[in-house]
C-alpha cells in the first residue's frame, strides 16, 4: 500500500509540475506587462536653458541670438575668408538644401566679400574680392588674385575623339592610363622626346613584358604670347605640330606658374567630357622621366588589389592617388622665390600633398576631386590645391619611394641599375631622355 502511494505521488507530481511552471510563467507575464504599461519618467527638472529669442511656444526651442563660432574673419587672410564663406554655404547643418550645387548665396554672408561671379567670369562685370593695399603684393598673386574666381575659358584645341574606338561618338574605348603632361607652347623639343619615350601612345608593355595596357599622351597648354612681354608669335608652329600628332589641348588663358592649378581643373572638366573611361591619370611635368612600363606593372597590381578588395566589400571606385607626398609643409613666406604666399593671402599649414613633376590618380578618383573642387577656392599652387580637394574627400594622398621628385644622388644618375625601383624622376632634358631612354631599354636582365 505504502508503496503503491509513493508512486502515485511521484505520478501527481509529474503531472502537476508542468502545469505550475506554465503558471508562474503566466504571472510573470502579466506582472512584466503590467509594470511597462504603468512606468512613467521620471520628471527632468532644466537647469539651464540657451539664451534666445523665444518662439512663445512649448514645442519650439529657442532661437539663438548670436552665432555659436566666432565669426571675426576681417583679420584673417583672403584665401580663408573666401573659403569660409564657402564652407558656410555648403554646410549642410546650416543650409538644408544642398542638392543644387553652385547656388548663390540668398543673402551675402560676409558682405565685404564679392561673390558673384562664378556663373559669368568672362563677362568683366565681377568685381575683384577686396583686399586692402592690394597693390604691395607681388604682381604675380595680384594677377591671380584677379581672375581666381573664373574657372571657365575656351578651348582653342581640342581633341574629341583621343578616347574614342574609331571615331565614333558612342564607342569609348578604356586607356589603362592617360598620360596628361603640362606643357608650354614654346617646349616644342620636350614634347617631341617625350613622344618618341616614355609617352609614346598606344599598347605599351609593361617591364618583363607582362600585361601593360593601352596609353594615351595629351599635353595641357594655356597661351603663351605678349601679354607678359615680347614673345615670338608660335601658333603657326603649333598648329602644325597638332596636325601631325593631334594631342594638343589648348586653353584660352594665360600659361603662368599660378595658373596652373586653373589648367589642372580645365583637365578635369575635359577629361569627364570626352575621356572618363580611362582607369587611371598620370599628371606631370614635361621635364621628368617616367618609367611606364614600371608604372603599367604597379597600376596592374593596384587593380588587381581592388578588384579583390571590391569583393569583400562595397567599394565599386577605386581611389588612388599616389606620389612623392610632402606632410605639414607650411607656405613658403620668402617674398623672392616662385612660391611665395603672403601671410595676408593664405594662413595655416598645407594639408598633405603630392609634390613635384608627377603624380598618378585613378580617373574614378578625379570625377570626385573635379566635384569637390567646386567647394574650394582656387589656390595657386597645383599640388597644394590638390591636397586641398582630397583633404575634403576624407583622402590623403599615398607614398611611393619610386616618385624621385628630388633626383637620385648624383653618383647614381649615370647607373642604369639605380633606376631599378624608379618610377619616376625629375628632372630630365629632352636629350638625357633619350639617353635614359636607350639606357634603360632592357634594364631586367641587366640588374
Ligand atoms: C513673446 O512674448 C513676449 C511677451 O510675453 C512678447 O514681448 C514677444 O514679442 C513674443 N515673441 C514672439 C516671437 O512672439
Ligand atoms: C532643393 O533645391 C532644389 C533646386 O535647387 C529644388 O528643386 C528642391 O525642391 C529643393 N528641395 C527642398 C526640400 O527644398
Ligand atoms: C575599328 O578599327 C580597328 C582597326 O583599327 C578594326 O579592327 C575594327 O574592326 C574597327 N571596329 C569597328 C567597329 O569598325
Ligand atoms: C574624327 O571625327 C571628327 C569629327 O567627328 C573629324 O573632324 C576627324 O577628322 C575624324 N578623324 C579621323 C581620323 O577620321
Ligand atoms: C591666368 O589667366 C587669366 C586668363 O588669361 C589671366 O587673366 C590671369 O592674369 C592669369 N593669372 C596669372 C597669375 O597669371
Ligand atoms: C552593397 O550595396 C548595395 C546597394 O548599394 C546593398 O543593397 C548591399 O546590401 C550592400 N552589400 C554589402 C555587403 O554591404
Amino acid at each position: 500500500m505504502g508503496k503503491f502511494c509513493k508512486c502515485n505521488g511521484r505520478l501527481l507530481c509529474l503531472c502537476l509540475l508542468p502545469c505550475m511552471m506554465t503558471g508562474h510563467l503566466l504571472i510573470y507575464i502579466t506582472v512584466s506587462i503590467f509594470v511597462t504599461i504603468s512606468y512613467s519618467p521620471p520628471k527632468v527638472t532644466f537647469h539651464y536653458i540657451a539664451p534666445g529669442i523665444s518662439a512663445n511656444s512649448s514645442t519650439l526651442a529657442s532661437h539663438p541670438l548670436g552665432p555659436f563660432w566666432n565669426l571675426r574673419l576681417e583679420d584673417s587672410a583672403l584665401w580663408n575668408q573666401l573659403q569660409h564663406a564657402w564652407d558656410r554655404q555648403y554646410n549642410p547643418l546650416l543650409r538644408r538644401n544642398t542638392t543644387g550645387v553652385m547656388r548663390k548665396p540668398k543673402a551675402k554672408i560676409l558682405s565685404e566679400i564679392e561673390d558673384e561671379c562664378l556663373s559669368d567670369c568672362m563677362s568683366h562685370k565681377c568685381s575683384v574680392p577686396r583686399i586692402h593695399d592690394l597693390n604691395s603684393l607681388p604682381e604675380q598673386i595680384r594677377a591671380f588674385i584677379r581672375s581666381m574666381h573664373c574657372r571657365e575659358y575656351p578651348l582653342l584645341i581640342n581633341q574629341p575623339g583621343m578616347c574614342r574606338r574609331n571615331n565614333s561618338s558612342f564607342d569609348l574605348e578604356t586607356p589603362m592610363l592617360l598620360m596628361a603632361i603640362k606643357s608650354q607652347v614654346g617646349n616644342f623639343e620636350n614634347r617631341q622626346a617625350i613622344r618618341e619615350t616614355w609617352g609614346r601612345s598606344g599598347l605599351v608593355k609593361g617591364e618583363a613584358n607582362k600585361k601593360g595596357g593601352l596609353v594615351k599622351t595629351v599635353f595641357l597648354l594655356g597661351r603663351q604670347d605678349s601679354s607678359t612681354g615680347p614673345h615670338p608669335d608660335l601658333k603657326n608652329l603649333l598648329d602644325l605640330e597638332n596636325q601631325k600628332y593631334g594631342d594638343i589641348l589648348l586653353w584660352d588663358f594665360r600659361d603662368s606658374f599660378f595658373n596652373l592649378t586653373l589648367k589642372d581643373l580645365l583637365f578635369w572638366n575635359w577629361f569627364q567630357k570626352y575621356c572618363p573611361t580611362a582607369i587611371f591619370v598620370f599628371k606631370g611635368d614635361d621635364d621628368v622621366f617616367v618609367r611606364t612600363d614600371a608604372l603599367l606593372d604597379y597600376l596592374h597590381k593596384q587593380w588587381e588589389e581592388h578588384i579583390l578588395w571590391r569583393a569583400y566589400t562595397n567599394e565599386t571606385e577605386l581611389n588612388l592617388f599616389v606620389g612623392d607626398v610632402i606632410n605639414n609643409a607650411m607656405p613658403n613666406r620668402e617674398p623672392s622665390t616662385k612660391y611665395y604666399i603672403p601671410e595676408r593671402f593664405y594662413k595655416g599649414v598645407y594639408p598633405p600633398y603630392a609634390g613635384g613633376g608627377g603624380v598618378v590618380y585613378s580617373g574614378s578618383l578625379l570625377l570626385r576631386l573635379l566635384k569637390m573642387s567646386e567647394k574650394v577656392r582656387l589656390f595657386p599652387i597645383d599640388d597644394v590645391y590638390l591636397g586641398m580637394c582630397l583633404n575634403r574627400l576624407g583622402l590623403s594622398p599615398s607614398h611611393h619611394t619610386g616618385f624621385l621628385t628630388f633626383d637620385l644622388p648624383e653618383v647614381d644618375r649615370g647607373k642604369p641599375c639605380a633606376y631599378k625601383s624608379v618610377l619616376l624622376v625629375h628632372r630630365r632634358g629632352p636629350k638625357e631622355m633619350l639617353a635614359l631612354w636607350k639606357q634603360l631599354e632592357n634594364l631586367p636582365s641587366q640588374c
